[in-house]
C-alpha cells in the first residue's frame, strides 16, 4: 500500500541503527519473549465494533504464526521446510493500562469517522476521533478501523513518531473467520504488518520490480534466506512459481508472511526474517521486554500460570517425547511445589510434581517425564494443580504432528502398544517399560472413557501382553496398567480390518 521506497529507506536506517548499536550478537539467544498488546477499535457502526472473540482470535492467530504452529506451515514446500522456526516471540492483551490500573487490553472508542484514508493522523488521535497510543517503550498499538479503498492495513517503523508507532488494520482483515472477509480471513494481515514493525521488508526487496536488492539490504544479506524476488504475489500459486530473479525451481517465496498472497497461503517466516525481528527486539524495542503490561496489576496471594510449550511444538519427529513447559509465578507469595497433569487430548494423564523456589513474577522451564505419543495429527494438554487463585491461566495445549518417527517407542517407564494401529479383532500387544513387576489391573477405554474390558494380572518388565479385541468396535481406546507402583496409559486406534488373521498370541 505504501511506496516501496519509503519502506526501503526507513528500513535502512533501522537496519543500519541496530546494527551500529552492535546488538546484533546476541539477538539469537532463544529467551521467549511475550509483547503486551493494545488494541484501539475505532466504529462507526455496530459491525465495526468488532468483538472480544474477534480479538482473541487474532491473537491467537499471531501467536501461531510466530510459534510456526499455524495449520498452513504443514504445506510449505518440502524445499523449505526446514526453515520453518519458532521465532519464539508471543503476543498477550495487555491487563494493565499505562497508569497500573486494571485493563482488557481493548480500548473502543465511538467515533464520527467512517473511514480513515492510510497514515490518517485522526486514527491515533483522541481529539480528532481516534483513540491516543499507548507507550510504545511497554505496548504494541494495534488500531483497527475501516481503512479507506479498502487497504487491508499498514505499519510504522520504530523510527516513526511515538505516538504513532505501532500497525493499522481494516477491521474486515482482522482477527480470524468471524466478521473478517475472505481471503483475508486468517489474521494474516496482522502477521504481515507486524514483520514490518519489527523491520522486515516485503519478500521481493521493495526494489521496484529489480532483482538487485534482496529483501535484507546491507549486511544482514549475509543471512539471507529468502530467494530473490521480482515483485509481489498475490492470490494463491501452485509451487514453484518462477519469476525473472528467480527461474529455477524453487523459485519464489511466495507462501512467505511478507508477501501479498492470500491469508490461507501465507506459511512462514524464515530463520533470517526471525533473526531480524529478533534483533530489533533486542535493539530499539527491547523496552517491551520487561513490560509489565501484559501482568495483572492486582496480585493475587497465589497464581502458578503456564506461559507456553516449548515441547512438542509443530512437529515431533519421535513416538516418545519429554514435554517442556514454562511455569510462571504470577502471585505475590513464594511457589516452592505444584503438579502437572498432562497427556494426550481425551488420554488418560500422567502427573508431575515440581518442587523447589519460584519467587514471584519469576519463571522456570520445566520438563517433563517422558511420554508416549502416536503417529500423526494430536494435542497434548496440561494443566497445573496446586493452591492457586486464579485458575483461568492454568491449562494449555499444544497441537502437533509426529512425522516419520524415528523411534518405535520409548525407553523406560512408559507402556507401548503394538501394532499401532492395530487391524485385527485378535488383539493388540502391550509392554511396561517399567524395571519393575507389578500385580496390575489392566483396563481397556473406549474414547468416551467407558470401561470396555479389564483383567487382573502380574504385569513383569518386557513381557508383550496380548489384550483381545474379539466384539470391539473400530475407534481410538486406551489401555491402562494400573498396580500399587505405578499408573500408565497408551492410546491405540483399532481398525477392524477385511481379514482378520493372525493376532498376537506371542507378542514379542
Ligand atoms: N498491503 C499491506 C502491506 O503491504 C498488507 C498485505 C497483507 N496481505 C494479506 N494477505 N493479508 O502492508
Ligand atoms: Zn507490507
Ligand atoms: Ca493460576
Amino acid at each position: 500500500m505504501t511506496a516501496d521506497a519509503l519502506y526501503r529507506k526507513n528500513f535502512e536506517q533501522e537496519n543500519n541503527r541496530s546494527l551500529l548499536s552492535g546488538i546484533n550478537a546476541t539477538s539469537m539467544v532463544d529467551t521467549p519473549i511475550t509483547i503486551p498488546v493494545v488494541i484501539h477499535i475505532l466504529y462507526n457502526s455496530d459491525e465495526q465494533n468488532v468483538s472480544d472473540e474477534e480479538i482473541q482470535s487474532q491473537i491467537d492467530v499471531l501467536n501461531e504464526d510466530f510459534a510456526a504452529n499455524n495449520a498452513s506451515s504443514l504445506d510449505v514446500p518440502l524445499d523449505w521446510i526446514n526453515l520453518i522456526t519458532d521465532s519464539k516471540i508471543r503476543f498477550k492483551l495487555a491487563q494493565r493500562d499505562p497508569a497500573g490500573n486494571n485493563s482488557s487490553g481493548v480500548i473502543r472508542v465511538s467515533s464520527a469517522i467512517s473511514e480513515y484514508p492510510i497514515f490518517d493522523p485522526a486514527i491515533y488521535s483522541s481529539l480528532l476521533g481516534g483513540s491516543d497510543a499507548w507507550p510504545r517503550s511497554k505496548y504494541l498499538n494495534i488500531w483497527v478501523c475501516r481503512l479507506e479503498g479498502n487497504a487491508l492495513g499498514y505499519a510504522n517503523f520504530p523510527g516513526s513518531s511515538a505516538n504513532q508507532d505501532g500497525v493499522v488494520i481494516n477491521y474486515k482483515a482482522f482477527g480470524r473467520n468471524g466478521i473478517a472477509k475472505a481471503p483475508y480471513n486468517f489474521g494474516r494481515t496482522c502477521t504481515h504488518e507486524i514483520g514490518h514493525w519489527l523491520i522486515l521488508s516485503h519478500i521481493w526487496g521493495d526494489d521496484n520490480n529489480d532483482c538487485s536488492a534482496s529483501d535484507f539490504p546491507i549486511t544482514l544479506q549475509a543471512i539471507d534466506d529468502t530467494p530473490n524476488q521480482e515483485g509481489p504475489t498475490f492470490r494463491c500459486q501452485r509451487f514453484p512459481e518462477l519469476d525473472n530473479c528467480s527461474a529455477t525451481s524453487p523459485g519464489i517465496m511466495y507462501m512467505n508472511f511478507m508477501d501479498y498472497t492470500d491469508d490461507k497461503c501465507m506459511m512462514f517466516f524464515t530463520p533470517g526474517q526471525i533473526f531480524r525481528m529478533r534483533t530489533t527486539m533486542n535493539g530499539i524495542r527491547d523496552s517491551l521486554k520487561i513490560s509489565n503490561g501484559h501482568v495483572l496489576p492486582n496480585l493475587y496471594n497465589s497464581d502458578i500460570a503456564i506461559d507456553s510449550v516449548l515441547n512438542p511444538v509443530r512437529i515431533a519427529a519421535k513416538l516418545c517425547l519429554d514435554p517442556v513447559v514454562r511455569i510462571q509465578n504470577n502471585g505475590s507469595a513464594t511457589v516452592s511445589a505444584f503438579s502437572i497433569l498432562y497427556g494426550l487430548q481425551a488420554g488418560l494423564q500422567k502427573t508431575f510434581q515440581w518442587t523447589g523456589t519460584l519467587l514471584p513474577g519469576a519463571s522456570t522451564q520445566v520438563t517433563l517425564p517422558t511420554i508416549g505419543v502416536n503417529a500423526g495429527s494430536q494435542v497434548m494438554e496440561f494443566r497445573i494443580i496446586g493452591s492457586d487463585d486464579v485458575l483461568v491461566n492454568n491449562y494449555i495445549s499444544a497441537g502437533f504432528k509426529v512425522n516419520n518417527a524415528s523411534t518405535s517407542n520409548c525407553s523406560g517407564g512408559n507402556l507401548f502398544a503394538y501394532p499401532n494401529p492395530v487391524t485385527s479383532q485378535q488383539g493388540i500387544c502391550i509392554k511396561s517399560q517399567n524395571k519393575q513387576s507389578q500385580l496390575s489391573w489392566v483396563r481397556v477405554y473406549n474414547a468416551l472413557g467407558q470401561l470396555t474390558s479389564e483383567k487382573r494380572m502380574m504385569v513383569n518388565p518386557g513381557d508383550g501382553i496380548p489384550i483381545d479385541l474379539t466384539d470391539f468396535r473400530g475407534g481410538v481406546y486406551f489401555i491402562n496398567v494400573e498396580g500399587d507402583l505405578y499408573s500408565e496409559s497408551v492410546r491405540f486406534i483399532y481398525i477392524p480390518g477385511e481379514n482378520p488373521t493372525a493376532g498376537p498370541e506371542n507378542c514379542n
